[in-house]
């Protein structure tokens, strides 16, 4: 790992280095380096089609089923590289979980949905999936609300509930980063509220890198902020000096509500 050195820190979760990305002809990130945090909140903030999902799927390999995509640079988990030959991506899907911007739990019992990765990775004994059942609800603040329900389908659960079942389903199989596109922007002022809290929990013992339009969330939750502009990164940064102190004209008017 020759590159290992010259991006990762020692408290580096994700390290992006010279990252090109196309579908097709189209450039939708360029050149773009950044130093994702471990045990932080990042949250990508930028206008539509920016390319922050773009960047988020690049995390997990998601891009890796959108046909004619194509990644130039390094990526790097932990230091290393995520697109060499002999990664296993299903492995990195189960440290790289992901979390949507519609709740989209499976039409199961909350219980299975829950134990649905557990289970694919060889776990049987009822016992110890009963604990990552209850430990994955608790850690997602949802427990108190379904614990007597467990056996309801999740997708009777309102919008604000689906998301934490969702969440607790991607703490189901021990992940140690979290992406998350957009995952409160179909859910009410309370529900996201609920989530907010929810994540300042988790931000210690999980790397988390949030998209979100809402500026007022990102100043609110995150340590980090990197602002996308048609596919380039323009800065990154601590989120207090992103926005009480940016650097680059473009965040100043961004964030300030000038465009975008
Ligand atoms: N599968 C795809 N095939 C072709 N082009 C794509 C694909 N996905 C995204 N794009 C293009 O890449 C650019 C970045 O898209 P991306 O979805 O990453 O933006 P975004 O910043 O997440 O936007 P939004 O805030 O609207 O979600 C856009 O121009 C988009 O049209
Ligand atoms: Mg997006």
């Amino acid at each position: 790992m020759e590159n290992k050195e010259i991006i990762n820190g020692n408290n580096t979760a994700i390290g992006v280095k010279d990252v090109d990305l196309y579908y097709g002809d189209f450039k939708a990130l360029k050149k773009v380096n950044m130093d994702i945090k471990k045990g932080k909140i990042t949250a990508f903030i930028g206008p539509s089609g920016c390319g922050k999902s773009t960047m988020l799927r690049c995390f997990n390999r998601m891009n890796d089923l959108v046909d004619d995509c194509k990644i130039e640079g390094l990526i790097t988990i932990d230091g290393d590289d995520i697109y060499k030959k002999d990664v296993d991506v299903v492995e990195l899907r189960r440290r790289v979980g992901m979390v949507f911007q519609s709740p989209n739990p499976f039409s199961k019992s909350v219980y299975d949905n829950i134990t649905y990765g557990p289970k694919i990775s060889g776990i049987k004994d009822k016992d110890r999936l009963d604990e990552i059942v209850e430990k994955s609800l608790k850690s997602a603040a949802i427990w108190d609300e379904v614990k007597d329900k467990l056996d309801q389908n999740a997708l009777s659960f309102s919008g604000g509930q689906q998301q934490r079942i969702c969440i607790a389903r991607t703490l189901s199989v021990n992940p140690n980063i979290i992406l998350m596109d957009e995952p409160t922007s179909a859910l009410d002022p309370i529900s996201t509220s609920a989530i907010e809290d929810l994540l300042d929990g988790l931000k210690n013992e999980y790397t988390i890198v949030i998209v979100t339009h809402n500026m007022q969330q990102a100043a609110r939750i995150s340590d980090q902020t990197a602002f996308f502009l048609t596919g380039e990164v323009i800065e990154m940064a601590n989120t207090i000096d992103i926005f009480e102190n940016p650097k680059d004209k473009r965040t100043e008017d961004y964030i300030t509500g000038r465009f975008g």
